[in-house]
């Protein structure tokens, strides 16, 4: 009995890490592995004159066009991010802007 179990968790972990690899990762996932090397942990790191994320007042429109197009020193993501990460990611980084910031929107 107690084999049979041990034996069906695993076959329902084996399916569920296979699902993930096809699961949008959230907007904290994406920033962790793609932005956080030149914009910093709290965005406002500016490697290679990466803008400052924190002070930020650009729309989701054009946070959006950005990300999926590159900028500057910026490359384009829009080929390595679905469409829900794109979304994910600019959500994601406007909860990096300062309460003031917010506030005032
Ligand atoms: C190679 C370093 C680098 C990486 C990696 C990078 N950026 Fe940038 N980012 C820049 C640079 C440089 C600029 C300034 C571009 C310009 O205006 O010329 C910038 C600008 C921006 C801006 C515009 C901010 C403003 O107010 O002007 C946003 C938004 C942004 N990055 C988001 C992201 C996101 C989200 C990611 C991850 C998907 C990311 N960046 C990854 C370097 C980087």
């Amino acid at each position: 009995m107690k084999k049979i179990a041990i034996l069906s968790a695993l076959i329902v972990l084996g399916f569920s890490s296979y699902g993930q690899e096809h699961v949008d990762r959230d907007g904290a996932t994406v920033y962790t592995q793609t932005c956080l090397m030149c914009h910093g942990p709290l965005g406002d790191k500016g490697l290679a004159g990466a803008k400052n994320l924190i002070i930020s007042t650009m729309s989701d429109s054009s946070t959006t066009a950005i990300v999926r197009d590159g900028k500057g020193a910026m490359m384009a993501y829009g080929t390595m991010l679905s469409e829900v990460e794109l979304e994910n990611i600019v959500v994601y980084i406007k909860t990096l802007r300062t309460k003031e910031e917010e506030e005032s929107h």
